[in-house]
């Protein structure tokens, strides 16, 4: 028969370990986190109260989880940006959103565009990601941040690599470096299908800031601040992309439109659904996952055609650093991808911290050797779909 006093001792052995293993119920599972992985709690609050990191995986979870919070973008005047604060400014009520970034002429043009109501709640800083004393002061009681600042023009960084890697990569670190001071909440960053097996300089300073914010994970020690990164395809229309220079050589009356090779295909995503996809992933994540939209593809050609059916087209070639075929998921990240109905999630190869969401969500490992690429897709976009889809492109 145990003495009372060694009853008493084990119970408080027993409730430090069930502290340590921080058991959370979110009404749907348990998450059992272990603090000595290192990690962060997931699902607490800044000010201390415990919500799931799980209790909502759509669009609606992530809006309610900016209500009443601060949000910072950098980027934020960018097509990513400006789409991203609008959705935020019609469907949640955040206490402050920050936009970040370098030129005030394109701050102005977005202050004037925005409706007047929001004014009060809108911040325009002007900063740039390689100044992280800026990034500091920018970064100041912010809950959620979305990192969109970019160089993304893939000839510029070929001919401009240091600069590329600058913003890129050096800018990513600073990124982590203000949020972990400052104690954001949650922070993703947004990537692109050319960050896997990069063969451009643009894509592998991308893949850099992948890893960046992946290992961030490592960095929080007891905080609450969590990365993880966003990858999709190219964004339909978006500045710099094929839809409005297609556009723009129809209205100056070209006599064909140039394509890099008949066989070339792309992802692609509209800028709403890339901006939805991000905030969705606001409330899924745990920290350290890259998160990939299921996205249709379509051949250039096609879209070519879609656009102007009576022009001729004219093959021009691949140019130096671009690809046949984009990929999102490579044979290797295949071990830790996992399927959902609407997106792909690559686990971290290193386990931050002990989580098993994913196959509550009724989640299932991709097969091995699963490629996500855009030649390989299930999802193709014909000529009606891609007329459909460039009509409601502005
Ligand atoms: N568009 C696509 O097709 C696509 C596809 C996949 C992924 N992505 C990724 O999505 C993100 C956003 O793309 P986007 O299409 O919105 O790009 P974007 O329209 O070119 O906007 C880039 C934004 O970053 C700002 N910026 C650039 N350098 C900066 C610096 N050093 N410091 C602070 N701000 C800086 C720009 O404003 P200032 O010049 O005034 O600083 C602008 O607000 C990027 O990370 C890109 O890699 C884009």
């Amino acid at each position: 028969m145990p003495r009372p006093s060694s009853i008493i001792r084990s119970a408080g052995r027993m409730a430090r370990r069930l502290r340590a293993m921080r058991l959370q119920w979110d009404g749907t599972g348990v998450t059992i986190h272990s603090s000595k992985a290192g990690g962060p709690k997931p699902g607490t609050a800044a000010d201390g109260s415990e919500e799931s990191a799980l209790s909502g995986t759509g669009l609606e979870a992530g809006l309610r989880m900016l209500d009443g919070r601060s949000i910072l973008v950098t980027g934020g005047t960018g097509s990513f940006g400006r789409r991203f604060v609008e959705t935020v400014m019609r469907h949640a009520r955040p206490r402050r959103v920050i936009i970040f970034s370098r030129d005030e002429f394109k701050q102005y043009e977005m202050q004037q565009r925005m409706p007047a109501e929001w004014a009060p709640t809108l911040r325009y800083f002007i900063g740039d990601v390689r100044d992280r004393e800026r990034l500091n002061l920018a970064m100041r009681e912010v809950d959620f941040c979305v990192h969109a600042a970019a160089l993304k023009h893939v000839p510029a960084a070929e001919y401009n690599p240091m600069e590329c890697i600058h913003t890129n990569v050096y800018g990513a670190e600073n990124v982590v470096r203000a949020a972990l001071s400052a104690g954001v909440r949650r922070v993703v960053a947004l990537s692109t299908d050319k960050a896997a097996n990069p063969i451009n300089l643009y894509g592998a300073s991308k893949l850099a800031s992948d890893k960046i914010f992946i290992a961030a994970n490592n960095l929080s020690g007891a905080l609450d601040t969590r990365f993880a990164v966003v990858r999709y395809g190219n964004v339909v229309g978006s500045r710099g992309s094929v839809v409005p220079l297609f556009r723009k050589m129809v209205a100056e009356g070209a006599d064909h439109l140039p394509v890099t090779d008949e066989r070339m295909t792309r992802f692609w995503i509209t800028l709403q659904h890339g901006v939805d996809f991000v905030l969705s992933c606001f409330a899924m994540m745990q920290g350290g996952e890259i998160f990939v939209p299921k996205i249709p593809s379509m051949r250039i050609a096609d879209l070519a055609r879609a656009m102007a059916p009576e022009l001729p087209q004219k093959i021009v070639g691949i140019r130096p650093g671009e690809k046949l075929h984009e990929v999102m998921i490579t044979e290797d990240d295949s071990r830790q991808t996992y399927e959902l109905t609407d997106r792909y999630v690559i686990e971290p190869a290193f386990a931050f911290w002990q989580h098993a969401p994913y196959e509550r969500l009724n989640a299932r490992p991709v097969a091995d050797g699963f490629r996500y690429a855009s030649d390989g897709n299930d999802d193709w976009l014909d000529g009606e779909r891609l007329r459909a889809l460039l009509a409601e492109t502005p």
